[in-house]
């Protein structure tokens, strides 16, 4: 049997892509253990998930530290106390600084409600209605020094109907989000995917483009 990989999760707010991770740990698809869920914000929903799931949790809360270093810092401190073997930001909602993303290279992964490299940054469902896109998605990336980019690891595409509220379109993109991520993490704790000099590796092959959208979650 393939040994359990150690992964910490980071979370601002309603956690529903760590649950997704968790179901994916549990139903015993992700050789995986998740040991640590750190929230920068203490009322963050997504802390129950972790608690009902018999998970470690921590609060860090980033009003607490005079500057993005020491929060950074103290941050690493923590999650290396987990021992980790790869890192999810699931929904946090915080900048991390160039000596933290450098630390977790090739270990260290994002979801993003857009298909990168369109529309980094907030609010990317009004801005994709707002821009009268025809489809939209969501990516799993590798984390870079550049926010909301890095190499893409696996997307899922979403068409935009006329009618679409931002809302509706985001529950869209969430269930897509639910799905990919799982993905990622399994195919991580596999041994599966590696980081080469900024190319990502599937199985030792480079990911085409193309590819990376056709992993069976086009809607
Ligand atoms: C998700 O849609 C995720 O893609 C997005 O925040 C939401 C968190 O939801 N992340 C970003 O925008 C990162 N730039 P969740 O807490 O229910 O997983």
């Amino acid at each position: 049997m393939t040994e359990r990989r150690r992964v910490v999760a980071l979370i601002s707010g309603r956690g529903s892509n760590l649950q997704a991770v968790i179901e994916g740990v549990r139903s015993g698809a992700a050789p995986a253990e998740l040991v640590l869920v750190v929230s920068n914000n203490p009322a963050a929903a997504g802390l129950a998930h972790a608690a009902a799931a018999g998970i470690a949790t921590a609060v860090m809360d980033h009003r607490e530290y005079p500057d993005r270093e020491s929060y950074d810092r103290a941050l690493t401190d923590r999650i290396d106390a987990a021992a980790p073997d790869l890192v999810i930001l699931a929904g946090f909602m915080r900048i991390l600084g160039p000596v933290f993303v450098d630390h977790y290279e090739g270990r260290l992964m994002n979801i993003h409600p857009s298909l990168l490299p369109a529309y980094p940054g907030l609010e990317t469902h009004a801005r994709v209605l707002a821009a009268g896109e025809t489809e939209h998605g969501c990516s799993v990336h590798f984390v870079t020094r550049d926010v909301d980019s890095g190499p893409i690891i696996i997307q899922a595409r979403v068409p935009v109907h006329t009618n679409d509220t931002p809302d509706s379109l985001a529950a869209r993109v969430l269930e897509q989000e639910h799905r990919i991520y799982p993905i990622a993490v399994r195919w991580f704790c596999e041994g599966r995917l590696s980081l080469r000099n900024g190319q990502v590796l599937l199985d030792g092959r480079a990911r085409d483009p193309q590819e990376l959208r056709a992993d069976g979650v086009i809607a």
